[in-house]
């Protein structure tokens, strides 16, 4: 086995919520998704397309009518996004890999915002790329980027930046003046941004999206912008997204690049699933705000009920679907987050699943259906600390 894949960390989310396996009486709120089922037009056009025989093969890039649909959703937010740079992904950690794909290979420079998702930090190592970690600072439990240590850390051997943002874990969401500056910095150093945006419509700031690299680079910048049907969709487990590329030039096409590893990666997603996709788009309008006004009515009960505790440091992410807080005189995550599900019955994540930036904090998924789940969590919580 290849030297970087043995070394590869095991989830620690994972080993958390193996230590609950099985046991009814623990509330799991340690993974990135709600506990609403998928809408049911949505289902019910998966449904159809299956019932029809849809069982077969697509183009690799994805059915024309899903990329149409993507392309004519992401302009709506976002401005003219052409249906040339669209290529439809079995999820978006897919989309994920087949950038780093296109872009890192063996011995490159990828720059990473931290702490993140672990999976967007694995992926490079996995294809023998090199990641150098710039960490986000919390301030009163709300997460901030220095943004002169970002670009002192990007230069022009760096071949990739990756930054998700709105950010998992920690909430953390890019300004529009933010992007600007490294927009206009990547452009300097020739690096490419690849934007995990997959929570840009989990946003609370007052607008329909978190600010998009969409919205300021021209069609032929250096970015790569990943999404998913998973988070405001409620459609976790189909594994569906998308990749937005750059226009292609004479000389480079990355459409067809993208076809190609799409074709040796999964070949295409499946019909029905993309089915599912197109009905779901058509529902966006409504559905989206629907989703977001809820996990925000989540957020603030969950972040308002986790102030009232003692010693707790917390802040309301601008973004995302966690609470990421630290408990004082807890220094030891991995060790907090098994105690909480095996004496109280609580499942989070703990923090150094994100990276050793992370360690002292817990992540709590507050997408929940009912509210009174949240409540009945920080009953739990309140047991657990030994102030
Ligand atoms: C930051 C981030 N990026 C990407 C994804 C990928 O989502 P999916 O693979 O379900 O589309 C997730 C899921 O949790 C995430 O948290």
């Amino acid at each position: 086995m290849r030297a970087a894949i043995q070394s590869l960390q095991g989830s620690k989310i994972r080993e958390v919520a193996n230590a609950g396996l099985g046991r009814a009486d623990v509330l799991p709120f340690w993974f990135g998704e709600s506990d609403e089922v998928t809408p049911e037009a949505i289902r019910q056009a998966a449904a159809d397309s299956l019932l029809r025989g849809e069982t077969f093969y697509s183009h690799n890039l994805g059915l024309p009518e899903l990329r149409a649909g993507i392309a004519q959703y992401a302009s709506a937010l976002h401005g003219n996004v052409d249906v040339d740079r669209i290529a439809v992904t079995s999820s978006g950690v897919t989309a994920l890999m087949l950038a780093m794909q296109l872009l890192a290979g063996p011995g490159d420079e990828v720059v990473a915002v931290v702490p993140v998702w672990p999976n967007l930090t694995a992926q490079p190592v996995i294809l023998g790329a090199h990641v150098t970690r710039v960490s986000l600072h919390p301030r009163q439990g709300l997460w901030q980027l220095d943004m002169d240590e970002l670009l002192a850390s990007v230069t022009k051997h760096t071949r990739v930046l990756l930054v998700n943002a709105p950010n998992n874990p920690t909430g953390w969401t890019l300004t529009r003046a933010e992007q600007q500056t490294l927009l206009a910095h990547c452009r300097r150093t020739g690096t490419w941004i690849v934007a995990d945006e997959v929570y840009e419509r989990v946003y609370y700031g007052g607008s329909p999206a978190a600010p998009s690299f969409l919205d300021l680079a021209a069609p032929d910048d250096r970015l790569v912008v990943a999404q998913s049907f998973s988070k405001s969709f409620l459609m976790t487990g189909w594994r569906l997204g998308w990749m937005v590329l750059p226009a292609s030039s004479p000389q480079q096409n990355h459409l067809d690049a993208a076809g190609k590893l799409l074709e040796f990666n999964s070949s295409c997603a499946p019909v029905f699933v993309q089915r599912g996709g197109l009905a779901a788009l058509a529902l966006a309008d409504t559905l989206v705000p629907r989703i977001t006004g809820h996990l925000q009515a989540c957020r603030d009960r969950l972040v308002a009920g986790l102030q009232a505790l003692p010693g707790v440091t917390v802040t309301a992410p601008p973004g995302g679907m966690y609470a990421f807080f630290r408990i004082e005189g807890e220094d030891d995550s991995l060790a907090l987050a098994k105690r909480l599900v095996a004496e109280h019955g609580l499942g989070l994540a703990p923090g150094a699943a994100f990276g050793d930036e992370g360690e002292g904090w817990l992540r709590w998924c507050f997408a929940s259906k009912d509210l009174n789940r949240l409540d009945l969590g920080l009953q739990r919580l309140r047991g657990a600390i030994r102030l």
